[in-house]
């Protein structure tokens, strides 16, 4: 093979950051009666106050847009100079095609690659990690990476354990060259053992065969996973420090999944984080939306300030599967 040498970037970035946020605000008081529930108990347990679901018209397609949009006037981007579009999602209910390849088409960039990954709540972290590595090969300049969800549409809203928790909602970056490292070493894996631990309820095909026009909803072992994600996620972040060459004290923000305020604290605590660094708490007013909840959740600070230009932040990803995902960065 005669292979034609490619130079990829020394380094990645992500160069701008998007978020779009369904209109609807769902307070707790509009969940509780289903779930024989309270607003106290929902804050107490989760941090939640109140989310966001989508209407019809906000689709999976229409908020990735959305946010795609934002993300790339942030980076000072023209659509047509992105090649590769990656969206991390669980809840686009077309089995294929892709929705990647609809949104570059929207966004104007028709020649880009563009595929979907399912990591769950992992998956905003996983296509970082892919598009940082794409860009420091060659295979492409600059990536738009999404994080979306709808997860109301595979939501039960009488399921005590998920129906407080689960909202919609999409968040965007574009991962271009860079001069200096802006985005450090991935710290990913799964655990398989704990693979029904977050799932769908059931295949399909078993709706099919008992003849129940029934959507599959998200069905959670609450406790199982509070566990895991407040210790063993500790862990994981704490090697992305590491492998970044920084300690605590040298990191400005923390920007894990928002899965629930106390797995936050609880994380923020076992990798003794100093008073300085900025703790995303998005997770109040947007809920858990996956996929989208950490680009929502960085937007949100930039867009308050509490991230700034420079700063370096700590990505923690984790969710179904038992699959999960970390890394440094630097705020764009
Ligand atoms: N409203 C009111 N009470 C509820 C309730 C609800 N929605 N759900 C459970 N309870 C009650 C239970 O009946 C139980 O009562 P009892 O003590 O009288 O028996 C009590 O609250 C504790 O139930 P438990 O299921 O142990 O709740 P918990 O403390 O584990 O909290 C979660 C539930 C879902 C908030 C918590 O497990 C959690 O946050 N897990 C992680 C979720 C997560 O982050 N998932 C996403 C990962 S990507």
């Amino acid at each position: 093979m005669a292979i034609l040498e490619i130079q990829g970037a020394p380094h990645a970035a992500i160069l701008g950051v998007g978020a779009y946020r369904p209109v609807r605000i769902v307070p707790n008081s509009e969940v509780i009666e289903a779930i024989d529930s309270s607003d106290e108990w929902i804050q107490q347990r989760s941090g939640i106050k109140e989310r966001r679901f989508a209407s019809p018209e906000e689709s999976i397609q229409m908020m990735s847009v959305a946010a795609a949009r934002e993300a790339l006037e942030a980076a000072g981007i023209d659509a047509r100079q992105i090649d590769c579009v990656v969206v991390a999602t669980v809840s686009h209910m077309m089995q294929t095609p892709a929705i990647a390849t609809a949104i570059a088409h929207e966004l104007g960039t028709d020649e880009a690659a563009a595929f979907d990954i399912s990591a769950a709540c992992a998956g905003f972290c996983h296509g970082i990690s892919l598009a940082s590595d794409m860009v420091r090969a060659g295979s492409a300049k600059r990536v738009l990476v999404i994080g979306v969800e709808r997860l109301t549409d595979i939501l039960d809203r009488t399921d005590r354990g998920t129906a407080f928790i689960f909202a919609d909602g999409a968040g965007a970056a574009v991962v271009g060259p860079s001069d200096t490292p802006g985005i450090g070493p991935v710290v990913w894996g799964s655990d398989g053992e704990q693979y029904d631990l977050i799932r769908q309820t059931e295949d399909w095909r078993d709706v099919i065969a008992a003849d129940r026009p029934v959507m599959p909803a998200l069905t959670m072992q609450g406790n199982a996973v509070f566990r895991w994600a407040s210790f063993a996620m500790a862990k994981v972040g704490q090697e992305a420090l590491d492998r970044a060459g920084i300690t605590a004290d040298q990191l400005d923000c923390f920007v894990p999944h928002q899965a629930n305020m106390r797995i936050i604290d609880a994380m923020a605590r076992t990798m003794k984080l100093p008073d300085t660094v900025q703790i995303a708490r998005d997770i109040a007013h947007q809920g858990n939306t996956s996929a989208a909840s950490i680009p929502l959740a960085l937007a949100r600070m930039i867009e308050e300030g509490t991230a700034k230009s420079g700063d370096t932040a700590l990505l923690i990803a984790f969710g179904a599967g038992l699959a999960y995902a970390a890394q440094v960065v630097t705020v764009p």
